[in-house]
């Protein structure tokens, strides 16, 4: 339900987005482009679809949908994210048609797409129940619907490794805005019950491995920091000291995952999907 909290937690999210999305493709696109095809296949995306690519970000699923011939709107509240989105896009492409949108407010048709998908867009909402309510109600009888979050650590050593260091050296309880559980939709029990709430039926859910790739340990804190938006509001809050430490102890745990000349962390990706009934 909307309410104060909602809002003030829409609005940090918002902020933090404007600000990371400059930083967003060199910090995250070359692990999260890893989810694209696995996304697309599970709406079966092909020539003639009508897909909304929902948090669309830089539009890594758009131009991938649109390149398989789908016709494609790409919405993302961040109008940086949309500019860059726009810039990203190859002059060839049939283009997808990128503009501002709020994920729990889709300004749009009943039953005007074929699939809606989010490439994880899920954990950074303040009301995701609204927001798969919402694809719901742009999909088409027989529609579907698919979207990605991360698995749950220790499964995602990034998030394993930030997490931790923080614990260890620092503050966890320092004063964020209350938002939904950042890995509530890693556990399919729970994705299954809100799909199943919102009307959807043939649910499933899959694993997608992945691996991200750095060239170092201390790029993990660097992009976490910069690009990120609720991991990153966490570390810039905790004091110097802590931070320096939690720093040095992200850098050398990630350095133990050092492989073919780089960190190669596991960050498996939880994929979900499911279709409005016929
Ligand atoms: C982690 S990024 C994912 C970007 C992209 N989908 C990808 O594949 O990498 C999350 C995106 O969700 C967007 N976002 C967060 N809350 C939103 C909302 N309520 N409505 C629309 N976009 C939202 C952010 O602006 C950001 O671009």
């Amino acid at each position: 339900m909307e309410n104060k909290l909602t809002n003030t937690f829409r609005n940090f999210e918002h902020e933090g987005w404007q600000k990371a999305a400059g930083q967003y493709d060199l910090g995250f696109g070359a692990v999260t482009s890893q989810s694209v095809d696995p996304l697309l296949n599970a709406v079966t995306a092909g020539s003639g679809v009508r897909l909304l690519d929902v948090a669309c970000g830089p539009g890594y699923v758009a131009v991938a949908a649109a390149r398989l011939g789908c016709s494609v709107v790409g919405i993302d509240f961040s109008s940086e994210m949309i500019t860059l989105a726009k810039e990203m896009t190859p002059r060839a492409t049939p283009g997808p048609e990128f503009r501002e949108g709020d994920a729990e407010n889709l300004e749009l048709p009943d039953g005007s797409f074929d699939a809606v998908v989010m490439n994880y867009g899920m954990l950074h909402l303040a009301l995701p129940d609204k927001a798969i309510a919402e694809a719901f109600r742009v999909l088409r009888p027989g529609g579907r619907y698919a979207f990605t979050v991360w698995d749950a650590p220790p499964k995602t050593a990034g998030f394993e490794i930030v997490l931790d260091a923080v614990r260890l050296n620092g503050n966890m309880n320092v004063s964020l805005p209350e938002g939904p559980p950042f890995f509530r939709f890693s556990d399919p029990f729970e994705s299954a019950r809100s799909l199943k709430a919102a009307g959807f039926e043939d649910i499933r859910t899959a694993v997608v491995p992945q691996v991200w790739k750095l060239k170092a340990g201390i790029d993990l804190f660097q992009t976490m920091r910069r690009a990120a938006v609720r991991t990153a509001a966490l570390l810039n809050m905790q004091s110097p000291e802590a931070l320096a430490k939690i720093e040095r102890e992200i850098s050398e745990r990630a350095e133990e995952f050092r492989a073919h000349g780089g960190i190669e962390l596991p960050m498996p990706a939880i994929l979900t999907s499911a279709a409005k009934p016929s």
